[in-house]
Parts: structure tokens; C-alpha cells; sequence
């Protein structure tokens, strides 16, 4: 089977090249390269000792996108690609929009063309907007997102809904993302941002390395157990394993299944400094700072709709993935470009 992954360079799309490689199935990366680098394939070849088929292109445009079709026999598609940056969502949110859901419906159209049936969605747990109770469940009411690119994802699964409501052959797998950290344990691929980091375990990783200073810590007056934002993180690899069992999933069933990757368990911002620490043996220097504004101050997922589904549940603590992260940083100061 071939599997398109629409930015599949990026982080979580090159973790899952690689098990889907691992796996058997072949693999296509439409990707252009807008916050990837073209050295991830090498990487995966030399991890794999395979090469994922590549095509530089902007994956809402069509006419690009449909020589991918026509030159492969595509079985499913994994979608990856898209804007990311919640900051910069609010900033530009018509950029934000016109990209996510402009590829989406361009890939939608393609999969009807050629006649493939498989779609599954890098969709996030932002879909559950700001009051949801936790632990979410994929049962619960979505939407009230706190920003423009958690709005393009809630807008997504509707736009990929509607779309198998109309088509009885369309199987659709929403993934419910938390907060995937770690790297591949080769510490040849990982997540490689550009810029000063947003998220907190890059940048962790470069307070480690030298490059950044200390931590600002967004907030301890929250209502947490020691007063700091409440994730659930998990490891990029566990989730590629996920969209593996997806896949699989996708080709016996029919209709939309909305899934949530979390582990479960839920950690504190000083949580996660505590266990970097621990397994690296480096000290992490922060200082606390006012909130930030958008964040949510505690969610964890209900993992266990994965469990009954695709038999999936993370198999990575806390410590393999602040060890991962570190191991990657650490072979790869400036990322890919080396
Ligand atoms: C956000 C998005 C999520 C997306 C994820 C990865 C929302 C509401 N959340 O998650 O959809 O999948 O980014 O792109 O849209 N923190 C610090 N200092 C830092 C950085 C972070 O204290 O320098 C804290 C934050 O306040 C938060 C936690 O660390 O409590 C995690 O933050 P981050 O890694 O940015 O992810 P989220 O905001 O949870």
C-alpha cells in the first residue's frame, strides 16, 4: 500500500514516514518545505534504509498535486500538512485559513478524482476549545477555540464530515493530537523549529544547550498541583504508531472516527523541568512569567476510544521523551542544518 503524507517532512510527518516505512508501506511525501528541510530525507533513509518517494510542492496547488496522484498509486492519505503557529494564527489569520483549509479541499478533491478513500487528519486537542471539562473525550461538544489555527482544525473536521456524509466510500480518522515532544530515538530526526522556539520542550532543549538562557515559566497561579499549566504530552513516536494503526484502520472501516492521542496523564510545566533534568542530568535555570495569553490552564485526554479502536496506547514515559528530545538537540545543535 501507498500512503501520501502531506508534510511529511515536518516533525510529526517524518516520525511517521518512518514507521510507515518500518511497516511496509510505501510512502510519498508531498511537502514545500516552508518549516522543513529537504535533509529529513536522507535522515529517514538512513534510519529506514528506505527513501520515501518526494515532491517539493504547495500542496493546494492542484495541478502539482495531481501529477503526485497520477504518478502514484495512492491508497490513503495522512495529512499533515498545514500553518501551525498559534501566535502567528492570530496575527495572520487569513493566511492561516486560506492555507489549512485551501490544501484540505484540494486534497479532497484529488482523493474523489483518483478514487482514494482513506483520509486521516492531523486535527489537535485545541478542537475542544476553551471550557471543555477533562479529561477530553471524543464524545464531547467541540469548538469555543482559542485561536484562528485551532478554529482552521475545528473547521476541518467539519469540511472532512460533510464529506463523508456525502460519500459512503470515504473513511475519515480525525487524530486528536496533545502534545507531541521527544524525537526518534537515533537522534537523527527531530523537531526542528526555526527561530526562537514557541513551544516548551524546544525550548527547554535550548536553555540545555547554551543557546537560549533560561525558561520563562507562563504562569504558577494556576489552579494545578503546583500552580503551572497542565499538558498531556506524548511521545512523537508513540503517535507515529498511531497514524500507523490508523491507516490500518481506515481500510476496514467506513465513515469518521474521531481519535484522541494523549496518554492520559497530565504534567506540569515544572513537571516536565523536574524530569528533563532528571534524565539528562543538566540543570534548566527559569524564571516564572505572567501568563501567556490563549493558554488553557490543565487538559489531558481520555485515551481509551484509541485503546478500543486501534488496540493503541502510548507506550513512552516522560523521562524516554525529555531523553529523546535532549539526544537530538544534542547531535543536532542547528537542527538539520548542519
Ligand atoms: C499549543 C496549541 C496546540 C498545539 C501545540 C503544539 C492551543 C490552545 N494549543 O499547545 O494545539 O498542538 O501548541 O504546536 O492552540 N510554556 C512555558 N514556557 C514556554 C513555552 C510553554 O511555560 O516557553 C508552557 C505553556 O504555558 C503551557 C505548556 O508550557 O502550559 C505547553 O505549551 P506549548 O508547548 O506551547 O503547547 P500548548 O500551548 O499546550
Amino acid at each position: 500500500m501507498n500512503i501520501l503524507l502531506t508534510g511529511g517532512a515536518g516533525f510529526i510527518g517524518s516520525h511517521t514516514c518512518v514507521e510507515l516505512l518500518n511497516s511496509g508501506y510505501g510512502v510519498v511525501i508531498a511537502d514545500d518545505l516552508s518549516n522543513s528541510k529537504i535533509q529529513v530525507i536522507d535522515r529517514i533513509e538512513e534510519i529506514t534504509g528506505k527513501r520515501p518517494v518526494f515532491y517539493k510542492i504547495d500542496v493546494s496547488d492542484k495541478p502539482a498535486l495531481d501529477v503526485v496522484f497520477k504518478e502514484n498509486d495512492i491508497d490513503a492519505v495522512v495529512h499533515f500538512a498545514g500553518y501551525k503557529a498559534v501566535g502567528e494564527s492570530c496575527t495572520k489569520p487569513l493566511k492561516y485559513y486560506r492555507n489549512n483549509l485551501d490544501t484540505t479541499l484540494t486534497l479532497l478533491e484529488l482523493m474523489e478524482k483518483y478514487d482514494v478513500n482513506s483520509f486521516i487528519f492531523s486535527s489537535s486537542a485545541t478542537v475542544y476549545g476553551a471550557d471543555a471539562p477533562v479529561p477530553y473525550t471524543e464524545g464531547m461538544q467541540t469548538g469555543g477555540c482559542t485561536n484562528p489555527y485551532g478554529w482552521t482544525k475545528y473547521m476541518i473536521e467539519q469540511i472532512l464530515k460533510d464529506a463523508s456524509a456525502a460519500n459512503e466510500k470515504l473513511s475519515v480518522v480525525l487524530l486528536r493530537y496533545f502534545n507531541p515532544i521527544g524525537a526518534h530515538s537515533s537522534g537523527k530526526i527531530g523537531e526542528d523549529p526555526s527561530g526562537i522556539p514557541n513551544n516548551l520542550l524546544p525550548y527547554i532543549t535550548q536553555v540545555a544547550s547554551g543557546k537560549l538562557s533560561e525558561l520563562g515559566v507562563f504562569g504558577n497561579d494556576y489552579e494545578t498541583h503546583d500552580g503551572t499549566g497542565v499538558r498531556d504530552y506524548i511521545h512523537v513516536c508513540d503517535l507515529a504508531d498511531g497514524h500507523v494503526l490508523s491507516v490500518k484502520y481506515a481500510a476496514e472501516h467506513k465513515g469518521v472516527q474521531e481519535i484522541n492521542l494523549g496518554t492520559g496523564v497530565g504534567y506540569s510545566v515544572l513537571d516536565v523541568v523536574n524530569a528533563f533534568e532528571q534524565a539528562n542530568d543538566i540543570k534548566i535555570p527559569y524564571a516564572i512569567k505572567p501568563r501567556r495569553d490563549g493558554d488553557l490552564p490543565e487538559y489531558y485526554a481520555d485515551a481509551s476510544k484509541a485503546l478500543k479502536l486501534l488496540g493503541w496506547s502510548a507506550k513512552r514515559d516522560l523521562k524516554a521523551m525529555c531523553r529523546d528530545s535532549w539526544n537530538w538537540q544534542k547531535n543536532n545543535p542547528n537542527g538539520y542544518e548542519y
